[in-house]
């Protein structure tokens, strides 16, 4: 049962058929994925980045190093549920055309290959390559699975790994593990980076219910220096995959430093999801005065996100992966699992006296819209708006202004499906209800209606930003001070488009439509 409120106004989008990506010529793919790279199964997305086949988790070793982004992902070649990870590997130019390279992680003596980062060693410092041709060092958690079944605490350690061909093959450095066992069971995903300031390298760590610090001169010997966290912050779940890194606040000459904390549970809609702090680093020590908790991202679908190092012109990308591990593993896809977030630039802003961490899509997102429709829509309560076709509803990007704080968006099908956003102005808030948006009942808790609070967001003209794809909703409003990431599963692509208000006229400006052009 569709829940439109008859008295409510809208304008209806007739969306055409969804056009059929052209599958991609398989030259180009490894033998792990040239019988399956078929993308045009139900929900598979076509401008996210999946893996060809089998399960995927967290983003790793995110990397750029001579005009190639690299993408490393935590993998399971042999099912599509989570298993023995490696490291799948994929590589792009511009973080959204992706070519599928050979796994680069398998695991060892030592254990599985849980998440970690990656850097260029432009130095040389570990001596793996030459200031000529300087290494790519990857950096990683070791899960060894027989020391936990054995009822262990000490079976995650750090290792190393190194390439001196950007990436397509890899030596295990054979003093591993560069970070021996603990008796911290949650010990792991090291982001390691160059620290200009203290000249050399540090790397992230977390361990339980905290941050750890470690410096290092060569990568490969390392010095524990600090702590954070363990009185701050959320902490219904685990600490997992942590990201720090400076950022100019825009509109002014400060710096601060942002940490990026994921937990798993304890998310404000359930499930994962990734908390982030504002403060100071001195080159030792993470320091932060935030009292309120802080998330990147309100809706349940992404987690684990990290930060590239090593980019061209010092921006802060992040991808996150797409999904949550409430039911990641009983999502309706097939043959492969979740998809990872569109890339996104990171920024820092003082709004309403608050540091906020904004994440916008990179600007390259643009080269993908096409088709564009221009709706110019101001309405008062007794008007009927504009109504328009869309040429592909279940690729399309929505953006629109509004000082209009009460109204609700719908997205429904032929199939009875319907996805709703409102937005509300009092409390301030946003909420994503997709309890009847599609196949729901694979989980208990997928059906559910997100919240999120918005109590920062400055009164007057905003933009909404909304992308839709096969299996996903990105919502960006005004620029990414808040944002939330859901998967979906309609049974049909959405066709229609309204948009209804509850409170006085509702004004939109600049009001465009695109089609967003496949990736594969
Ligand atoms: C986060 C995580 C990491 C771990 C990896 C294992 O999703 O739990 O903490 O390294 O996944 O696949």
């Amino acid at each position: 049962m569709l829940r439109i409120v008859k008295s409510v106004l809208f304008f209806g989008l007739l969306w055409l058929t969804a056009c059929k990506q052209s599958p991609k010529s398989s030259q180009e793919m490894n033998e792990n994925t040239k019988d399956t790279l078929v993308y045009q199964e139900p929900f598979r997305p076509q401008y996210h980045f999946t893996p060809a086949s089998k399960w995927m988790n967290d983003p790793n070793g995110l990397v750029f190093h001579k005009g190639i982004y690299h993408l490393f992902y935590q993998y399971y070649p042999d099912d599509i549920v989570w298993g023995p990870m490696h490291w799948g590997h994929a590589i792009s130019k511009d973080l959204l055309h992706w070519e599928h390279k050979p796994i680069a992680l398998y695991p060892d003596e030592h254990g599985l290959i849980f998440s970690g980062s990656a850097v260029v060693d432009v130095r040389n410092t570990s001596g793996f390559g030459s200031t000529d041709n300087p290494p790519l060092v990857a950096i990683f958690t070791y899960h060894d699975l027989a020391k936990e079944e054995a009822g262990g605490t000490d079976y995650q350690t750090q290792g190393i790994a190194f390439s001196l061909d950007n990436g397509d093959t890899w030596t295990k450095y054979e003093g591993n593990p560069v970070i021996p066992n603990t008796t911290i069971k949650d010990f792991r995903d090291p982001k390691v980076f160059w620290d200009d300031s203290s000249e050399q390298w540090i790397m992230a760590l977390v361990a339980g219910d905290h941050l750890q610090l470690y410096a290092s001169a060569n990568l490969i010997n390392w010095t524990y220096m600090s702590e954070f966290g363990k009185e701050q912050g959320a902490h219904g779940g685990v600490w997992e995959c942590p990201d720090l890194f400076e950022l100019p606040v825009a509109g002014t000459n400060e710096t601060k430093w942002v940490l990026l904390i994921s937990i798993n549970p304890g998310a404000p809609n359930g499930g994962s999801g990734t908390q982030y702090f504002v403060g100071d680093f001195d080159g030792t020590t993470f320091t932060s005065n935030q009292k309120e908790e802080k998330w990147i991202d309100w809706g349940t679908d992404n987690y684990a996100g990290v930060t590239y190092n090593n980019t061209p012109n010092g921006e802060r990308i992040f991808i996150g992966w797409m999904s949550n591990w409430e039911y990641a593993r009983d999502t309706p896809t097939e043959a492969w699992r979740s998809a990872m977030t569109l890339p996104r630039t990171l920024s820092l802003a003082k709004i309403e006296g608050a540091y906020e961490l904004l994440n916008y899509p990179i600007d390259g997102v643009d080269t993908l819209l096409e088709r564009q429709t221009k709706t110019v829509i101001n309405f008062s309560k007794d008007k009927i708006g504009n109504s328009m076709e869309l040429s592909n509803g279940a690729q399309s990007e929505i953006r629109f202004e509004t000082s209009s704080r009460d109204f609700s968006i719908y997205f429904s099908n032929d199939a009875g499906e319907q996805l709703t956003l409102t937005m509300q102005g009092n409390p301030k808030q946003l909420l994503l209800d997709r309890s009847e948006s599609g196949l729901v009942n694979f989980q208990e808790n997928f059906a559910n209606i997100q919240r999120m609070p918005m109590a920062n967001l400055p009164e007057g003209e905003l933009e909404v930003r909304i992308f839709l794809d096969a299996s996903s909703l990105e919502i960006f409003i005004n620029k990414g001070q808040y944002v939330m990431t859901a998967q979906v599963f309609p049974t049909e692509p959405y066709k229609t488009y309204t948009l209804g208000y509850t409170g006085v006229d509702f004004h939109m400006n600049n009001g465009i439509i695109h089609e967003v052009k496949g990736v594969w």
